[in-house]
């Protein structure tokens, strides 16, 4: 096959067709992965975004929030991703620290992100200083998902995972700042813990695509942890969150299994062994 005949078959998808979905009204679909395999399975399973969220440092470095990771370990886990997405936009959260200190280190790291092969970065929050760093990085080519309600890695400042915009006046202020984002050049927003009308207004409000988590039906599209997705991440579930499968519970039940097996000498058997020729036997002896 010709590089030009994968090109037309593959159709990977870009920022562009991230922002055509939401004309057509066709729901975008994004989940989170830290590795490579998990990746593939959502590649091939039709996956729209591929986002290696900062949520790796509970999910998989077990810590208590996002703002222990680094950029360093968000690299290390990106370049997986990136290698198990053919289709898929892969984007790299930005971690606490690595965009917020200075305009060069965040655009540096911006780019870091793009060199490892990844689409596009995320950044939390609109403030003025937030809209400089985002138009830099658009400005060079590094295209820049937006993130407002919820902000994670301003959980200490937000007083705790807390709904944001629930009265009429917070609603508009993040309706003003995702338009402040739009103007700023992100090609689409994370909307998280909003209530749905809040997200509705938004959505409604702008031209590039919402991405709701926790965020009622009427965004563009939805992302969920991956983790939480399929009941491997246990510690809390929060309610917005709908299992599609309980992997958790399986992985444990897998692993009792095997527990029993070898303990019973039922693993391994003949199938899983391998054997010498009769004559190598004989020679033994
Ligand atoms: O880190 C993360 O997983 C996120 C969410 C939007 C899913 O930012």
């Amino acid at each position: 096959m010709t590089y030009h005949c994968r090109i037309i078959l593959l159709m990977p998808i870009t920022t562009h067709t991230i922002k055509e979905y939401k004309k057509q009204g066709r729901k975008i679909v994004a989940l989170t992965a830290y590795d490579y395999s998990t990746a593939k399975a959502l590649d091939k399973a039709g996956v729209d975004i591929i986002l290696v969220g900062d949520s790796l440092a509970q999910v998989v470095l077990g810590h208590e929030n996002t703002l222990s990771v680094t950029m360093d370990e968000m690299l290390h886990h990106a370049k997986a991703v990136v290698k198990g997405a053919e289709n898929a936009m892969v984007v790299v959260d930005m971690p606490f620290l690595s965009y917020q200190v200075s305009k060069k280190e965040a655009v540096y790291n911006a780019g870091k992100c793009l060199q490892i092969g990844a689409n596009a970065v995320k950044l939390e929050g609109a403030s003025k200083n937030i809209l400089k760093t985002i138009k830099k990085m658009v400005d060079i080519g590094v295209p820049v998902l937006g993130h407002i309600g919820f902000t994670p890695q301003s959980v200490n400042a937000l007083g705790g995972h807390r709904v944001q915009g629930r009265t009429a006046d917070s609603a508009k202020k993040l309706l003003e700042e995702a338009m402040a984002l739009e103007e700023a050049g992100c090609f689409g927003i994370v909307l998280e813990l909003v209530p749905a009308e809040t997200a509705a207004l938004i959505t409604e409000g702008i031209n590039i695509p919402t991405i709701g988590i926790g965020a009622g039906p009427d965004c563009d599209g939805q992302i969920l942890v991956t983790d939480d997705l399929l009941g491997k991440f246990t510690d809390f579930k929060p309610s917005f969150v709908k299992r599609y499968a309980e992997l958790g519970k399986e992985t444990e039940n897998a692993v009792k299994n095997f527990i029993f097996d070898v303990q019973n000498k039922k693993y391994p058997q003949i199938a899983e062994s391998f054997f010498m020729s009769e004559s190598e036997v004989q020679r033994l002896k």
